[in-house]
């Protein structure tokens, strides 16, 4: 297998840097002139780059950014799954024009029509009955576990090792050393010690996942149905049989998070692998770039939770916010999923991805690399590492920042954007095969430099 020349690497990543600095004078300067940003940026992980500083955005559609030095980009981020419908998809803009342009009415405290279309078109893709929506999936997650909390009566979720299901508080836990759980390494300001929140197993592990759920204290497991925050760590076969014959042998139920799996098609892995959740959350992609999350209960569990009269799910008990399933949010996720996210859709998008898959496949073993990559649907991953790693440990052993900082630099050098937090690929309606075959040209272009060929 082909070794990387670490000297080579350093000398590569600065000279690409100074490139970068070079050829974006106007983002440098906007970067630091931003005295009043915490972090000089509008939200801190956008500190998370490649570059000297953020690249500032002029304008993006379908699949193209732009950004305020006047270079375009191929755009493979997406917004990391925000955009999975393509920038400003026009049939999002119409809906958003329409209500903003001829009816009017952003935020008021009536529901409107669009809000029982779109939980109706959830049910038929995920299987849930009954939908509720919040405007990011971390809320909807939040939600959820308040709510899987109070029908239990139980005090734990359990998660797996390494997820990210936004910033809920139960969520940031790891597999230790000693094998049981601990807190996840920066970890800002976590209320209590974890373990007393949460349990944790590592994906792919039911024996683990057992020995946890046994204390009978698990209200549910969380969790997404592959891992895709830590590269796309997909299921062993059986897995997901056996997560749900053994969350019903301890009496938890079982949350899916599909934020990002959505990638696998319609209705997620959830339909493409059968499952069978108590409770399936979703958000990013549904919206076409408006904020908005969701959450779907099966009709069992939302009964129980109405009939919990001491509950408060109408004030202030702590499930809800004032801006949830606004007139905007509800009218940009039925334009997406009515008009843009549709089944053609995804099977466009699973197609390009397989090109760009095995594009990458191809480019490994023509240079002798030790990397691997993963499809999940619309969505492709490669990790410095193979075999892919089997679950969230693993894969994040298998990390390599500097590798990343060099590919990611010299991609976004050469017109093309990867998203900053891992090697993902994702496809949105509009991206095509040549937009596939120009990434695989710079990136084989990169192998070359780099392994001095
Ligand atoms: C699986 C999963 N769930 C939830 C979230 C949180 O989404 P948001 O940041 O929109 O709240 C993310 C974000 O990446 C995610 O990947």
């Amino acid at each position: 297998m082909t070794a990387i020349d670490r000297g080579r690497l350093a000398e590569l990543t600065a000279r690409e840097q100074e490139i970068f600095i070079a050829t974006h004078p106007k983002s440098q300067e906007a970067f630091e002139r931003a005295d009043h940003l915490f972090g000089r940026v509008p939200m801190t992980w956008m500190n998370k780059k490649a570059g000297a500083f953020p690249l500032y955005l002029e304008s993006a559609r379908g699949n193209r950014i732009r950004d305020i030095d006047g270079h375009e980009y191929i755009d493979f981020a997406l917004g990391d799954t925000g955009a999975m419908a393509g920038h400003s998809a026009p049939a999002v803009v119409a809906a958003i024009k329409y209500r903003v342009d001829h009816i009017g009415g952003l935020t008021t405290m009536l529901p409107t029509e669009d809000a029982e279309w779109v939980g109706a078109e959830l049910s038929r893709r995920f299987g849930m009955e009954r939908w509720s929506f919040s405007l990011t999936a971390t809320d909807a997650n939040r939600w959820v576990i308040r709510l899987v909390r109070a029908v239990t009566g139980r005090s734990k979720v359990l998660f797996h090792s390494y997820c990210y299901h936004g910033s809920v508080d139960e969520s940031l836990i790891v597999v230790g050393p000693d094998g049981e759980g601990m807190s996840r390494p920066g970890n800002v300001g976590s209320p209590v010690d974890v373990t007393e929140t949460s349990r944790v197993a590592e994906f792919n592990d039911l024996e683990g996942l057992e020995r946890q759920l046994a204390h009978g204290d698990v209200a549910a497991v969380l969790i997404e149905p592959a891992l895709t925050n830590i590269g796309i760590v997909l299921p062993d076969e059986g897995y997901h049989e056996g997560v749900r014959a053994l969350t019903r042998k301890y009496g938890a139920l079982l949350i899916i998070d599909e934020t990002h799996t959505f990638s696998a098609g319609p209705g997620g892995m959830t339909r493409t692998h059968n499952l069978e959740p108590d409770i399936v959350v979703i958000g990013k992609a549904i919206g076409g770039g408006v904020p908005t999350g969701a959450y779907g209960l099966s009709a069992e569990f939302a009964e129980k939770v109405l009939a919990r009269t001491d509950l408060d799910l109408v004030d202030m008990g702590g499930v809800g916010g004032t801006l949830a399933g606004n007139p905007l949010s509800v009218a940009a996720m039925r334009a997406t999923l009515g008009e843009v996210l549709t089944e053609a859709a995804f099977e466009t998008m699973i197609e390009t991805a397989t090109v760009f898959t095995d594009g990458m496949n191809q480019l490994f073993a023509h240079y002798n690399l030790p990397w691997s990559i993963n499809q999940l649907g619309a969505r492709a991953e490669y990790r410095f590492a193979t075999p892919y790693p089997k679950n969230g440990t693993e894969a994040h052993a298998a990390a390599d920042a500097e590798l990343e900082d060099f590919l990611h630099l010299y991609l976004a050098n050469r017109g093309i954007m990867l998203t900053p937090f891992h090697n993902m690929a994702l496809m949105c309606p509009t991206t095509t095969v040549e937009d596939v075959m120009q990434h695989h040209a710079i990136f084989e272009q990169a192998i070359v430099e780099l392994l001095g060929e």
